[in-house]
C-alpha cells in the first residue's frame, strides 16, 4: 500500500530527509497550504506532518482539517514537548508529537504506528434511502439528511443513484456537468482528484455526484457500482445514496451500506410498497440493515405507526412530520430547508442525523395512533398476500 505523506511548514530539508530515510517519498508544502486541506473536498495525504519547531504554535486550521477529514493522520514536530502543548495537540486531533532531537528511528516509528492504525481504521459509513413508492419524500429526506451531516462538519458525499433523470441536483440547487455515468464509466481511474472533477460542491457543503440527464446506453454493471461505493467509503466519512426502487442492480450492490432506509408515508399503496421493498432487502441483506421510516408523518392519519409496523414486520425507525410549504419552497429555490428552516421537520432531521452519527442524546418520541379496524384488516391482508 502506497502511503501518501505531506510535510507542511518545514524551514529546511532535514525533516524531509528523515522521512525519506524511512523509505517514503514525502510531498513538501508551505504553511499556507494547510488552509487548502481544510476544504471538505480537498484530497488528503494519509499522513500530514506539521512542523512547528520554529514557532511552537499549533495552526488553527489543523483543527479544521481533522474535523473535515478524520481519516488524515497528523504528526506534529515540536522543538520541545510541554504539557500545555501536548494538551493543545490532543485537542486539535494530532496523532503523534515528535520533539527534538528528530531521528530516523523516531520519525519512522511514528509513521509505522500510524500506518498500522490506518489499516485497521474504521471506514466511512453509507446510508441508503429508497422510496416505498414515488413521491413519498425520499429525495427530500436524503438531501436534507446529507446536508445536516455536512453541517455537523463531516465530509459527506451524496450519490444520486438514479441511472437517469434523478432530481437530487435540483433540490441541492446544483448544476453538475458530470454524473454517475461518468463515474461508472471510469472506475479504473477513480482517484480523488479525478472523482473531484465529476462532483459539485453544494451550498451546504455536501459533495454531489448527480444522476445523468440522459438515458445510459449500456446496462448498469453491478461490479462498477461496488467499486464506486468502495471508493466512497474510503474517501468520505458519510455517503448518502438516493436509490431508485425499481433498479435491481442498484439494490443488489449495497453490501457496504450501514443501513438502508425504506421511506414510506401513511397511504395504503406506499405501506404496501414498503412491505415489499423491506422484505426483499431484508432477504438480500439482513433484517438489521433495513429500517422503515415515515415521511410526511401526520399523527392523526388513519394509518398509524403501529399499523405500518404490523404490515412491514419491523419497527418504524423514525417519523418526519409533514410540512408541505417548507418542503416545496426549498425544492423550488434549490436550497435544502435544513440550512434555513427551524421548524419541526428540520428538528426531526437534525435528531435523525445525530442518531446516525452516534451523537444523539435521545431520539424524539414517536407518536402512535390507534388502529382503525377495517383499514388494518386490509393492511394485514396485504402483508400476508
Ligand atoms: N416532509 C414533507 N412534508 C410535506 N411535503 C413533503 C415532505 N417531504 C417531501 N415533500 C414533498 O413531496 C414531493 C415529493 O418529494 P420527493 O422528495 O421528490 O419524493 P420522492 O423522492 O420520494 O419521489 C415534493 O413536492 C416535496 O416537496
Ligand atoms: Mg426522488
Amino acid at each position: 500500500m502506497a502511503v501518501h505523506i505531506t510535510i507542511i511548514g518545514s524551514p529546511d530539508r532535514k525533516l524531509e530527509e528523515l522521512v525519506r530515510a524511512s523509505g517514503l517519498r514525502p510531498a513538501v508544502a508551505s504553511a499556507v497550504d494547510l488552509l487548502a486541506l481544510t476544504h471538505p473536498a480537498a484530497p488528503q495525504p494519509d499522513i500530514l506532518v506539521v512542523d512547528i519547531r520554529t514557532h511552537g504554535q499549533i495552526p488553527a486550521a489543523l483543527n479544521v482539517v481533522k474535523r473535515q477529514h478524520p481519516g488524515t493522520s497528523i504528526v506534529l514536530t515540536v522543538s520541545q514537548l510541554t504539557p500545555e502543548l501536548m494538551l493543545e495537540a490532543m485537542r486539535a486531533g494530532v496523532n503523534e508529537c515528535l520533539p527534538e532531537p528528530l531521528t530516523v528511528d523516531a520519525v519512522s516509528g511514528a509513521i509505522s504506528r500510524l500506518v498500522a492504525q490506518r489499516t485497521t481504521a474504521v471506514s466511512g459509513q453509507v446510508f441508503a434511502f429508497v422510496g416505498a413508492k414515488g413521491g413519498v419524500g425520499t429525495t427530500t429526506l436524503a438531501v436534507n439528511v446529507a446536508t445536516q451531516l455536512a453541517r455537523q462538519q463531516h465530509s459527506t458525499l451524496f450519490v444520486d443513484m438514479h441511472p437517469s433523470y434523478g432530481d437530487a441536483a435540483v433540490q441541492f440547487g446544483a448544476e453538475p456537468r458530470f454524473s454517475l455515468t461518468d463515474a461508472l464509466d471510469n472506475t479504473h481511474r477513480l482517484d480523488f482528484s479525478f472523482f473531484n472533477g465529476l462532483t459539485v460542491q453544494t451550498k451546504g457543503g455536501v459533495t454531489l455526484l448527480a444522476s445523468p440527464d440522459n438515458t445510459p446506453t449500456t446496462p448498469i454493471d453491478p461490479h462498477r457500482i461496488r467499486l464506486l461505493l468502495d471508493f466512497a467509503v474510503r474517501n468520505y466519512r458519510y455517503t448518502v445514496l438516493d436509490l431508485p426502487r425499481s433498479n435491481p442492480a442498484m439494490l443488489d450492490t449495497l453490501e457496504v451500506a450501514q443501513t438502508i432506509f425504506v421511506v414510506t408515508n401513511q397511504e395504503l399503496a406506499a405501506v404496501r410498497g414498503a412491505c415489499r421493498v423491506a422484505e426483499a432487502l431484508s432477504r438480500r441483506y439482513t433484517r438489521d440493515k433495513v429500517s422503515v421510516v415515515v415521511s410526511r408523518f401526520d399523527k392523526s392519519a388513519e394509518i398509524g405507526v403501529e399499523d405500518i409496523e404490523d404490515v412491514v414486520h419491523a419497527s418504524v425507525g423514525f417519523t418526519f412530520p409533514s410540512d408541505y410549504r417548507v418542503a416545496v419552497q426549498a425544492l423550488n429555490e434549490g436550497n435544502p430547508f435544513i440550512l434555513s428552516d427551524r421548524g419541526k421537520l428540520s428538528e426531526a432531521i437534525v435528531a435523525f442525523a445525530r442518531q446516525l452519527t452516534g451523537d444523539a442524546n435521545e431520539a424524539p418520541a414517536m407518536s402512535r395512533v390507534k388502529a382503525f379496524g377495517a383499514r388494518i384488516g386490509a393492511l394485514r391482508w396485504l402483508a400476508t398476500s
